[in-house]
């Protein structure tokens, strides 16, 4: 008995007479074409709380001049056949207009970590995410919001802002999942042909090389990324955009691996541009 909502009126209307139930309710944004990545992070969702939200958008403000908004991969009636599937109870699918008014001037910007990672090559990209996540949140004051470590950099981000702006709400992570191979769920996957499905392997094997050298012993960081770049550029296919080591809590790179550390990579794979990353902690 899944609701669908296009307009925020009606869905805030909705959602006022299940808070009075005192009911919790969870948030998970997505941008659609689901996948188990996103089933996941809705299964958690469902498990922990009365009434699971999912949204889906596909957030123009969060793509560049050159990337691919209007090729984003978009299946609505699929989505809601799958979120039905795991439970979800609201799907809120607004059109663009019903989200952005033509006359805003409200952005919402996490500095200096925005500029990292992802942020260097996609600039402005964060500042939509936190203000689409921002007005979702304010949409439906939800108890708690799930997110995948899949964008490590995007969890890091909507913490600081949430603690920053007093959001009350909770955001609970989820891990990467992968399909059998090791690649991580995404997407834009559907953008690979075979020979490109292939070689988009080589993003979890660098991760995998990295942590093996890791767990050798190695705690020279650039040797690591040394190691981990040369593996990506023997395959023909995989051009680097970044390999970086970082520290968890600022995201600025480190020598020496120590404490909490997150080892994050972009590749484009043909055209195709793929994220994934490992989190660890090292004594
Ligand atoms: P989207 O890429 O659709 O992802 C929605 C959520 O699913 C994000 O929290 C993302 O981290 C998570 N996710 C995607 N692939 C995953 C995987 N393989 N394993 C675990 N979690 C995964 O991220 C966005 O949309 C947008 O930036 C959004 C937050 C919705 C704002 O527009």
């Amino acid at each position: 008995q899944m609701k669908i909502f296009n307009k925020i009126s009606e869905l805030r209307d909705y959602v006022k007479e299940r808070r009075k139930e005192s009911k919790s309710i969870a948030l998970v944004p997505t941008m659609g074409y689901l996948h188990q990545g996103h089933l996941t992070l809705m299964k958690k969702a469902k498990e922990d709380t009365d009434i699971v939200i999912a949204s889906i958008f596909v957030n123009p403000t969060q793509f560049g001049p050159t990337e691919d908004y209007e090729a984003y991969p978009r299946d609505l009636e699929r989505d809601v056949n799958l979120a039905k599937e795991v439970g979800v109870d609201i799907m809120f699918a607004p059109e663009t207009e019903e989200i952005y008014l033509k006359d805003e001037l409200t952005t919402v910007t996490v500095d200096s970590l925005n500029e990292r990672l992802c942020g260097a090559s996609r600039p402005g990209h964060f500042d939509g995410v936190c203000t689409i996540v921002s007005k979702l949140f304010n949409i439906l004051n939800p108890d708690q919001a799930y997110f995948g470590q899949k964008d490590a950099q995007q969890v890091l981000i909507i913490k600081k802002m949430v603690d920053d702006l007093n959001f009350d709400i909770e955001i609970v992570t989820v891990p990467i999942v992968r399909e059998e191979d090791g690649l991580a769920m995404s997407s834009r996957n559907k953008y690979l042909n075979k020979e490109e499905r292939k070689a988009a392997l080589v993003l979890y094997s660098s991760l995998k090389l990295a942590k093996k050298l890791i767990a050798s012993g190695e705690r020279n960081a650039n040797l690591i990324k040394e190691e981990m770049i040369s593996l990506i550029n023997q395959e023909d296919l995989a051009e680097i955009d970044y390999v970086k080591i970082v520290k968890q809590s600022n995201l600025e790179e480190i020598n020496e691996i120590e404490g909490q550390i997150l080892i994050a990579l972009a590749v484009y794979i043909g055209q195709t541009r793929l994220i994934d990353n490992l989190m660890l902690e090292v004594e």
